[in-house]
């Protein structure tokens, strides 16, 4: 299943843009503060801005140090770059960010192999499988040396249960660990717990804050000093060395300061639209935080959507929907009237 390939794009106007909770615009207030920001040259290390955004992420996640980079890609690129050397692996699930939508990064630009765990229902990975995937010391094999976890997946959030029981698995074999947390705050207000109890067992955690958040841009790796020396290395030798970055910076402390607590409203309008879909019996659905799954019934006419101004993912084979910041009260109830008219037309078949 692919998230990125799109369906039609409305030819009127866009009333709701569901493809992605990426899309978000930076509001008003958000932009006043990236207009006023601090700014300094943060390669030298003397952006203001940028280094209270990467000093707050990793006070919150409980960790001695941040790194502010581009994208959640350089993010995780940047920790698997850190934590392995050439011929040495990263261990993670088949449908996880790392493995499917980053290029094979990792491979490209630091020789390390990726070894693709089958994911649980939930998102999580097992602790047996884990345990079995590391490699014996053998000259015929690369070594293992990463176990990079993700939360949320496909927007589920992955229990601190099941985390724990891979991370035990990991540290048992003599593995780091690594959360690609580009959605952490959906987890964390989805298991209703605090940052800490989801980022500590973890050696480098990557958030973005460009996606539910609202930032335009950005990622923060967050880990140990002398890793994230290394990793700003790299981020160096990538190009992603930003001078006054505080502009974006600001934008991320903005988003943290002001978008954590609403994620809620996210996840309560995916579960309304959930609802509406399966009540209206359009297919199979299932939800999880901010994402809803539909895999349409083969007889709906869905031009119907974006006729409706509704911009979405194609289905392959299930459409992804995902409720974010930009989409108002009068855009969520266009998108429920859609899907009853979509219910009501005639059949495409
Ligand atoms: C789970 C996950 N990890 C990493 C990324 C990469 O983030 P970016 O698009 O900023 O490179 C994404 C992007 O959607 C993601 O969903």
């Amino acid at each position: 299943m692919s998230q990125y390939a799109q369906m039609q794009v409305p030819t009127g106007a866009v009333i709701a843009d569901l493809r992605s909770d990426t899309v978000t615009r930076p509001c008003p207030d958000m932009r006043r503060a990236m207009a006023e920001a601090e700014v300094g040259d943060d390669v030298y290390g003397d952006d203001p801005s940028v280094n209270r955004l990467e000093a707050a992420l990793a006070e919150r996640l409980g960790k001695e140090a941040g790194l502010f980079v581009p994208s959640g890609t350089q993010s995780n690129l940047l920790a698997m770059l850190a934590h392995c050397g050439r011929g040495e692996e990263v261990i993670a699930g088949e449908s996880y960010h790392v493995i499917r939508y980053e290029a094979a990064g990792a491979s490209v630009l630091g020789g390390i192999a990726l070894h693709a765990l089958p994911v649980g229902e939930d998102g999580g990975l097992d602790p047996d499988q884990i345990r079995a995937s590391v490699k014996d010391d053998d000259s015929h094999h690369p070594v293992s040396r990463l176990l990079s976890l993700e939360n949320t997946n496909y927007g589920r959030a992955v229990s601190l249960a099941r985390i724990g029981a891979a991370q035990d698995a990991g540290r048992a074999e003599g593995l780091s660990l690594h959360l690609d947390g580009a959605r952490f705050f959906n987890a964390i207000t989805a298991l209703g717990c605090r940052d800490i109890d989801l980022a500590g067992g973890f050696d480098t955690v990557s958030v973005c804050l460009s996606k539910g958040l609202g930032a335009p841009i950005g990622s923060v790796l967050v880990g140990p000093e002398d890793l994230l020396a290394r990793a700003r290395r790299m981020r160096k030798m990538l190009g992603g060395g930003m001078r006054q970055a505080g502009v974006l910076a600001a934008a991320g402390l903005h988003a943290l300061e002001h978008n954590v607590a609403r994620l809620q409203e996210d996840h309560e309008r995916a579960e309304t639209l959930a609802k509406h879909l399966d009540t209206l019996g359009l297919g199979d659905v299932t939800q999880a935080t901010n994402m809803v799954f539909l895999t349409p019934r083969a007889d709906l006419d869905l031009s119907i959507l974006p006729a409706h101004g509704l911009h979405v993912a194609a289905p392959d084979p299930a459409m992804r929907l995902v409720l974010h910041r930009d989409i108002t009260e009068a855009g969520f109830a266009a998108v429920l009237a859609a899907f009853t008219m979509l219910a009501e037309a005639k059949g495409a078949a």
